[in-house]
């Protein structure tokens, strides 16, 4: 089973001319202590990519599990400019991975159908020594760190570090964007200045390191809000502090269970991605939860995607599955965790992950957009915390 994730895995920078042995590696340090004028936030209209690929279509088109990644791959993209003069690129707005990159002109692999950036048009490039090699659970992408201009929500963020990127990886083909925006403060080794959050609060564009997710389901529009928003105030939420050693949008949970099933109960954690399309997690605790979901789950085909019989759902056997965080319980419902139900098929969001992220650890689940759809999601890098707020 394939789904795109962009959760980035590493990030290594190093210097042209050195071995591997010599290369650099850099561990990002957070919150700012600047001290800047209120400066409200900026606003930024995002798109959530083309419906859903149904295993109708799949059929019918007679397509390869291969082409299963793009599976319910909900993407949110955005749009932003790079260099003087402007060039536009599609971003994919993203909690899980730390840096921004876009094609180069010459970029190869799953680039070429997409925007690239044309260096030497742009009169406020800035190219570096360094090659950069990023590695996401779906793929990787190698190139030259650079700086330039990034324009998004009306600012112009100056002088901004970004990988250019001459490969990547096949997946990106099935991107909706032409590059990636990280919005993570720095899963693991990022070199000091990649954070886009940082250098806008150092340039006093936003007051700070804060953005929040507006995609929830029943409205129109999806928004992203960088630097302080006022959220409903008469709304509830929930917020979530971050686990200690980490520099990702991780927290901790309490237990997971699918009805009285226990799941996972000791050293469950969750990472919200907004570049991982549905709910992942280790294997052998989403087999248990299949266990426990109250009906056979079948898979559609060897590596395909897990699902059930429409009939346990309409028989209402089906468990709901909690993740609780002691002050929080998010409870996935049927409706919630099915989808794309045929005759004698229903989908379940909630996969296998692949179990090599490393530091990680072993009990980490992916929040996809399962569950950022539910809420308005705020991630606060000097706060070090994820707030959920109820649509
Ligand atoms: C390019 O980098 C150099 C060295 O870091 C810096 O002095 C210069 O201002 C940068 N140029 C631009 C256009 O930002
Ligand atoms: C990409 O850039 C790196 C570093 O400059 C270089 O070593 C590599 O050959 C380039 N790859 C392609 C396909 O151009
Ligand atoms: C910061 O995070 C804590 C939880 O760690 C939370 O109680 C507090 O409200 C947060 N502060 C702000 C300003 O969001
Ligand atoms: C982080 O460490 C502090 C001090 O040891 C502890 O009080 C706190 O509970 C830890 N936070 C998390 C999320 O584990
Ligand atoms: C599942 O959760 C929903 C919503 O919280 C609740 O109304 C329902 O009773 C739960 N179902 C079961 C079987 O616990």
């Amino acid at each position: 089973m394939r789904i795109i994730s962009s959760l980035e895995v590493s990030a290594v920078e190093q210097f042209n001319n050195m071995s591997l042995v010599g290369s650099w590696i850099f561990v990002l340090t957070i919150g700012c202590i600047l001290k800047n004028s209120p400066l409200g936030y900026i606003s930024i209209p995002l798109m959530k990519s083309a419906g859903r690929t149904t295993l109708d279509n799949l059929q019918r088109e007679r397509r390869s599990t291969v082409e299963l990644q793009n599976y319910d791959n909900l993407q949110y993209t955005g749009e932003i400019s790079v260099g003087t003069p402007p060039q536009p690129f599609t971003v994919l707005f993203d909690s899980g991975s730390s840096i921004l990159w876009i094609p180069a002109a010459a970029c190869v692999g799953g680039c070429e159908m997409h925007s690239m950036f044309d260096a030497q048009s742009s009169s406020t490039y800035n190219h570096s020594s360094k090659t950069v090699s990023i590695q996401y659970i779906s793929g990787g992408v190698q190139g030259v760190a650079a700086y330039d201009n990034v324009q998004f929500g009306g600012m112009t963020v100056s002088n901004q570090y970004f990988l250019l990127a001459n490969t990547t990886s096949r997946m990106f083909e099935n991107l909706f964007a032409d590059g990636v925006l990280g919005l993570s403060p720095g899963y693991k080794e990022c070199h000091a200045d990649c954070s886009i959050l940082k250098s806008m609060k150092e340039q006093n564009l936003i007051e700070s390191e804060v953005f929040s997710f507006n995609v929830c389901k029943e409205k129109s529009v999806a928004e992203l809000y960088i630097g302080d928003h006022e959220l409903g105030e008469e709304k509830s939420k929930t917020t979530l502090p971050l686990m200690n050693n980490t520099n990702s949008w991780l927290f901790e949970l309490s237990k997971v269970t699918v009805g009285d099933g226990i799941v996972c109960s000791r050293s469950c954690e969750a990472i919200v991605d907004t570049g991982t399309s549905l709910i992942l997690g280790p294997s052998e605790e989403v087999k248990k939860l299949h266990e426990l979901i109250g009906c056979k789950v079948t898979y559609y085909n060897e590596n395909s995607i897990p699902g059930i019989h429409p009939s346990c759902r309409t028989r209402g056997k089906l468990q709901n599955v909690t993740f609780d965080t002691g002050e929080h319980s998010f409870v996935l419902t049927p409706d919630m965790y099915l989808s794309d139900c045929t005759a004698d098929h229903c989908f379940i969001g909630i996969l296998e992950h692949l179990n090599n992220f490393g530091s990680l650890g072993y009990s980490t689940w992916i929040f996809g957009d399962l569950i950022i759809s539910e809420y308005v999601t705020t991630f606060d890098a000097a706060n070090r915390s994820v707030t959920f707020t109820d649509c």
